[in-house]
């Protein structure tokens, strides 16, 4: 902590209220989010813990509209399940409030207001598409039409999901409304603009002088989005569920969903603390933090930055620790093809299993790039760590007590060097978890305080108190002494990390408080305390359960590539004839190579059995050049010639299309004569 600061406001991204939460979010935002918050408690720092859920926003709307509810149905619904699911991991917010709340659209209400009357917004008129039949405008997710780039069906305003091309509505060819079905028309509207063109100096100077402390991946999206230049951002849009924008004539106009989503933080503490509230908002000695995911990062560094510098009483962020994506077996999590494992269901699946699932996302947070989530990872880290490491050497210590001493706390006679040794590495630990803690590194935190179960496990393997339990009683008692007062210190470095585990592990040792000051201290327990039976801290996963999971991952994967199937049907039958008209070939590749400015395309040299031709085929996002030098490929010999970036294509590569939209090319099973027929 360079700066000292009075107090801290801790708050983690309000998730949309459209869908259950799922270990990405704990992962990227709210597990590091209540390590940090518990952290502080610990160090006796004043802190608040900001939580709530996100209910306003088009997803929502076109929700409630597909299940025949209104939005306000949907976010009760999931503002509840959300609540209790974090409740459950004990995400210990100070409070979680909901962007629906009256306390809410009032203040966002006033702040807009507020910099509408400072003249710190622009004002401006433009074309949008405009459904006639169900008379309303249509946000970019209520427009499909065929892709501009990729000529598929279905492609969204805003949106191809084929290729993943960003696009805007107007560039859809034959855009229809998601609502009524019917031709859009391009009708005037207005809306309000926060100039951030206008805030770019200070914005500069503040992160990219002032922040360079940020993580490299937040200050890199930052530095990016400077360089490129800011533009005016709308705060409004043409919707009928939000905060109505507080300006005469604006009847059918809301605040954007990001406009008062991040002033929700600022609501649901006022909320709380009706009375002090603006300390925890206004004071410059209150340090502001937001945990958010990467997804999140240009709201929360560039723009909400603006609008509270535009409002002029509030304070600025000191860090936006931010993660990248978690994701699940190799694949993107995914809420609507159900790629994810969400926490409502792991808890009927691992009842009791909080803290297991806690300790593998920071273990492996995706702190600085993307991670993985596996199943046997899953396994590994609760089998080799939780139970092998942790939880063995903690059974051995109070079994063993409870075997030679009754459970009373043995008498500490003179130590040995290595005793010594063993809880000279424990006193050093405390100092670095809190420098690991204070810069926001958890997995590496979490990794000390496992180092100590592991100092503590080899310590008692090392030194096999079972083994002169006949012959030196007195050295018995020294060995487990040490070794309880490295379980009670274990109960305080894992507290931040896994505390429903250190909670357990207190009632076992009798221990009633957490006190983190003595963290590295070797009389915790005093000799003659008497010790609350031994139960198990962790317990093994077996394969069947780790299985199951995987199995019902492979359903997921099925259920999507048949309703991928159902949405590509058979096309109708065609005539005999008309088969034979095609004439598909076997060519072998002289030569590959990308082609110039143009990220999907790679130009072949095919020789084609009688001579050469030149091919070109969108598939330079699936293989590389080089690789497909030599090969086979099939390909469509008599399509007439086409130029593409300059280039005339002789013919089209056939590849098979998976459902994430992943092209394998296809190829002959057996070398065959160049040129020879596919039929
Ligand atoms: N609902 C947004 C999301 O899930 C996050 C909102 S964060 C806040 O991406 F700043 F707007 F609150
Ligand atoms: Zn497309």
């Amino acid at each position: 902590m360079e700066k000292q600061f009075k107090r801290t406001t801790v708050t983690s991204a309000l998730p949309y209220a459209n869908g259950p939460v799922h270990i990405g979010h704990l992962a990227g935002v709210y597990i590091p989010a209540d390590i940090y918050t518990r952290y502080l408690r610990l160090k006796k720092h004043d802190v608040l813990f900001i939580g709530g859920s996100d209910e306003h926003g088009v997803p929502i709307t076109i929700r409630a509209k597909k299940e025949g509810v209104t939005p306000q149905d949907i976010v009760d619904r999931y503002h509840t399940l959300i609540k209790d699911s974090f409740e459950e991991f004990g995400i210990s917010f100070d409070t979680y409030g909901r962007t629906s709340s009256q306390v809410h659209h009032k203040l966002a209400s006033d702040f807009f207001r507020k910099l509408y009357e400072k003249g710190e917004f622009l004002e401006k008129t433009t074309l949008q598409y405009y459904d006639e039949e169900a008379k309303t405008f249509l946000a970019d997710r209520y427009i499909t039409g065929e892709c501009p780039r990729c000529h598929s069906e279905g492609a969204y305003g805003d949106q191809c999901e084929k290729c993943g091309s960003t696009l805007s509505p107007e560039e859809l060819i034959n855009p229809k409304s998601a609502i009524s079905g019917s031709k859009p028309v391009q009708k005037e509207t207005t809306h309000w603009y926060l100039p951030l063109d206008k805030h770019e100096n200070w914005l500069r100077q503040w992160i990219l002088e002032d922040h360079k402390e940020w993580r490299p991946n937040v200050y890199g999206q930052c530095k990016s989005w400077l360089d490129m230049g800011l533009q005016p951002r709308a705060v409004s849009r043409d919707l009928d569920w939000g905060i109505p924008v507080p300006v005469e004539g604006a009847e059918g106009k809301v605040l954007y969903v990001w406009f008062d989503a991040p002033i929700g933080y600022i609501s649901n503490t006022k909320e709380l603390l009706p009375d002090t509230w603006e300390k925890w908002w206004k004071d410059p000695e209150t340090r502001l933090v937001h945990f958010i995911g990467k997804d999140n990062i240009v709201f929360h560094c560039i723009v909400f930055p603006a609008m509270l510098k535009a409002e002029g009483s509030y304070i600025l962020p000191d860090n936006v620790p931010s993660n990248e994506f978690l994701n699940l077996e190799g694949d993107k999590i995914s809420t609507s093809r159900n790629w994810a494992v969400w926490l409502h269901e792991y808890l009927q699946d691992f009842p009791g299993k909080q803290d297991v699932l806690r300790y593998v996302l920071t273990a492996n947070a995706p702190e600085t790039k993307d991670n993985d989530f596996t199943w046997k990872d899953f396994q590994a880290r609760n089998n080799n760590e939780l139970v092998a490491v942790y939880g063995n050497f903690v059974n051995r210590a109070l079994v063993l007590t409870h075997k030679y001493f009754g459970g009373i706390v043995p008498t500490c006679g003179t130590l040995s060097a290595y005793d010594e040794e063993t809880l000279q590495e424990f006193s050093a630990v405390k100092t670095e978890v809190e420098r690991l803690l204070e810069h926001y590194k958890f997995r590496d935190a979490q990794k000390e305080a496992m180092n100590l179960a592991r100092i503590g496990n080899k310590y008692l393997a090392d030194t096999e108190p079972w083994k002169i339990a006949k012959t030196d009683l007195p050295r018995v008692a020294t060995i487990l002494n040490i070794a309880l007062q490295l379980v009670a210190n274990l109960s305080i470095a894992f507290e931040p990390f896994l505390p429903f585990s250190s909670a357990k592990l207190r009632k076992m040792l009798n221990m009633p408080t957490c006190d983190w000051e003595l963290l590295g201290s070797t009389t915790l327990l005093k000799e003659g305390d008497k010790l609350n039976p031994a139960e198990l801290l962790f317990e093994k996963i077996e394969d069947a359960a780790i299985e199951a999971q995987v199995q019902k991952l492979l359903d997921t994967k099925k259920a999507n590539e048949e309703a991928n199937y159902k949405a590509n049907p058979i096309r109708e039958n065609i005539a005999f004839d008309d088969f034979l008209k095609l004439d598909i070939r076997v060519g072998t590749v002289l030569d590959c190579q990308k082609v110039p400015k143009a990220d999907k395309l790679l130009q072949f040299r095919i020789e084609d059995g009688l001579e050469q031709r030149t091919i070109v085929s969108g598939i330079a996002q699936h293989y590389a050049p080089e690789d497909l030098i030599g090969k086979q490929v099939c390909f469509i010999a008599n399509l007439p010639p086409r130029t593409l970036k300059g280039i005339t294509s002789e013919g089209m590569i056939l590849s098979a299309e998976n459902a994430d939209g992943k092209l394998s090319v296809i190829m002959p099973e057996k070398a065959v004569k160049p040129g020879s027929e596919v039929k």
